[in-house]
């Protein structure tokens, strides 16, 4: 059923795989490979010199993300985690030996994209408020967070810092330019200088946004301890409100 849906948008697309297979194999398998090797090395590298901040968890709480952004957020990250990774697979399709897994990967990585759209709409409305660019912004970016330093100092930010707003904007509307990109090439119509632009439109994006990616996951995995805690149940430590979210006002 999945190859009569895909066909109806794709007709003969076999027959254009070679194209593909150069541009992957040379520019951006080596361009994700760099991503995937160099990004984690730095963040590793941080965990070890600066380490992570930790808040008080056991005294008061404040409400941070309601039940619907939560939800928003969950449905945007598990698509978003199985496009990185089928992504992955069809850039490194070679080495991975090719054929059904591959074409399986491919087949998620749509499917993924297409739940990724669907969830990333909603994300931008009930967060653009929040995201827009404010004068604190740069002086968060000057002192780069507080991240390169041990001590807990409240740094300018209010419910949401420059750095995570980058990633909203890059996540969200870049979002959008890799979903109508990779439905060009999904749907294999048009001229193919258009199909190759595409291409490298929708590679280098990727690139970036899986390298902001790694960077949100050490963030809310290891750098703010607990900070995973707070897109599950909604609440965040007072403490940490009160340092890094320090202009928060609810
Ligand atoms: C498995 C992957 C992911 C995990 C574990 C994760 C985890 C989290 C956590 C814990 C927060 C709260 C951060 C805080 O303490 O303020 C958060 C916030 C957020 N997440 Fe994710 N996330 C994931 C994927 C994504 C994806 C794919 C997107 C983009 C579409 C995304 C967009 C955001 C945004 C915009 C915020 C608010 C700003 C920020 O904290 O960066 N997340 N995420």
């Amino acid at each position: 059923m999945w190859l009569k849906f895909n066909n109806a948008f794709t007709g003969e697309w076999l027959q254009y795989g070679q194209l593909f297979t150069n541009l992957q194999e040379s520019l951006f398998g080596r361009l994700f490979l760099l991503i995937m090797t160099i990004i984690p090395c730095v963040l590793l590298l941080h965990y070890m010199v600066i380490g992570p901040k930790r808040f008080a968890h056991d005294g008061p709480q404040v409400y941070f993300f309601d039940l619907f952004s939560r939800i928003i957020h969950w449905i945007a990250a598990v698509t978003f985690s199985f496009m990185v990774l089928t992504g992955l697979m069809v850039i490194f399709s070679k080495p991975l030996g090719g054929g059904a897994l591959i074409m399986g990967g491919r087949s998620v990585h749509i499917a993924s994209g297409l739940l990724f759209t669907v969830a990333a709409i909603p994300m931008f409305i009930i967060w653009l408020k929040d995201m827009l660019p404010v004068g604190y912004d740069i002086k968060w970016m000057f002192i780069m967070g507080g991240y390169l330093s041990k001590e807990k100092m409240p740094v300018p930010a209010g419910k949401f810092n420059a750095g995570q707003k980058m990633w909203f904007w890059l996540a969200t509307l870049g979002g959008f330019v890799l979903a109508y990109s990779g439905y060009v090439l999904w749907s294999f119509q048009g001229p193919t200088d258009t199909l190759r632009l595409m291409v490298i439109i929708h590679n280098f994006l990727a690139a970036a946004l899986s390298a902001m990616f790694l960077v949100h996951l050490y963030m809310s995995l290891f750098a703010i301890a607990g900070s995973l805690g707070s897109m599950i149940s909604g609440y965040k430590p007072q403490e940490e409100v009160a340092i890094l979210h320090s202009r928060f006002k609810s």
